[in-house]
């Protein structure tokens, strides 16, 4: 039988299912833990696919020697977008009529927008991020925090290394998963009796979050972490109630510089990322762009 974490057979609602991290936690939750995974995600058709592979995981996990001794898992999806507050209403609607009661909230839906500076970014931008990076989270809480007290169950909020220690050329994603921070620890004190809540700042990390980008740093790429590496350390941390779960090493050196030298740890940070030359910070320091050109 599969290790039985207080996770195990439990109901999951968990957003950001569709690709990343959260495709990877869901398919490890559902299959190996026995869980029942209700994802939230946007595009039908990767929600589709990460279905169709999830399910086979299932499938595969009950024909091992620990899958046959567990109970089953499963994983259903919902497109929605999750930065409205209405949203989350539907949601929980939609979860009464197929009746299930969410014991496990992860928050892990998120966006980032293209490394730049913030003076080219607008007013549109910063709402779109705060809304999913942030007042999703809010949301969520204001929606589930009394089936949640119900059944002593537990929020999970990803917010980023980005909370860790601001960087230049990330201003408002750093805002949107610091004000995450703050938020969950706030909440965790005042219902540390009631409820298991945690946040997660993970460094970086190979997902389509990068999207955007024009070319993944060399820097970047060395310490980058699998999706699904990190996915599997963050259930790791949560199996052992950790309320503050920092993973990869870029996190840790900006949570260790920022609280050895708080002062001079941003600019340290953002000078690394300057120096490594890669076109992913061309927008945020120009002049590595002409003087590629000159050479
Ligand atoms: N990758 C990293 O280096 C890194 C580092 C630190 C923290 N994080 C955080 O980890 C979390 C997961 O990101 P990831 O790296 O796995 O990126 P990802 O592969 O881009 O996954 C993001 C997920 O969020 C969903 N999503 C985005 N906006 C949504 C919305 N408005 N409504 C519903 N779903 C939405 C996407 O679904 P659709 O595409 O279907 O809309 C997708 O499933 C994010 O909160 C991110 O900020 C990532």
């Amino acid at each position: 039988m599969a290790k039985k974490h207080w996770f195990y057979g439990k109901n999951i609602l968990l957003t950001g299912v569709s690709s990343g991290i959260g495709f990877y936690m869901a398919k490890m939750f559902a299959s190996k833990y026995s869980c029942n995974v209700f994802g939230v995600g946007r595009n039908i058709e990767k929600l589709e696919n990460a279905k169709k592979v999830i399910d086979e995981e299932i499938e595969k996990f009950s024909k091992t020697k620990k899958g046959k001794l567990s109970k089953r898992g499963s994983f259903e999806y919902l497109s929605k977008d999750i930065s409205s507050f209405e949203s989350w209403q539907d949601i929980k609607k939609i979860l009464g009529e197929r009746d299930f009661s969410v014991d496990i909230l992860i928050n892990n839906a998120g966006i980032m927008l293209p490394f730049d500076r913030f003076e080219n970014q607008t007013p549109e931008d910063v709402k779109k991020v705060f809304e999913t990076n942030f007042f999703a989270h809010i949301y969520s809480y204001k929606v589930f925090l009394e089936d949640l007290k119900r059944v002593k169950g537990a929020i999970i909020n990803i917010s980023s290394s980005s909370a860790l220690c601001p960087v230049a050329g990330e201003a408002v994603y750093g805002a949107s998963k610091s004000a995450d921070k703050s938020f969950t620890e706030a909440i965790s004190i005042e219902h540390k009796k009631q409820l298991y809540i945690a946040y997660v700042c993970p460094g970086f990390t190979s997902t389509d979050l990068f999207r955007n980008e024009e070319g993944m740093s060399k820097l970047v790429k060395s310490v980058c972490m699998p999706a699904e590496k990190m996915a599997k350390k963050i259930i790791r941390r949560l199996a052992r109630k950790k309320r503050r779960i920092v993973l990869g090493i870029d996190a840790h050196f900006m949570s260790g510089l920022n609280r050895l030298a708080p002062r001079t740890a941003s600019s340290t940070i953002s000078g690394v990322l300057k120096v490594s030359k890669d076109p992913m910070f061309d927008k945020v320091y120009p002049e590595n762009k002409q003087k590629r050109k000159v050479k």
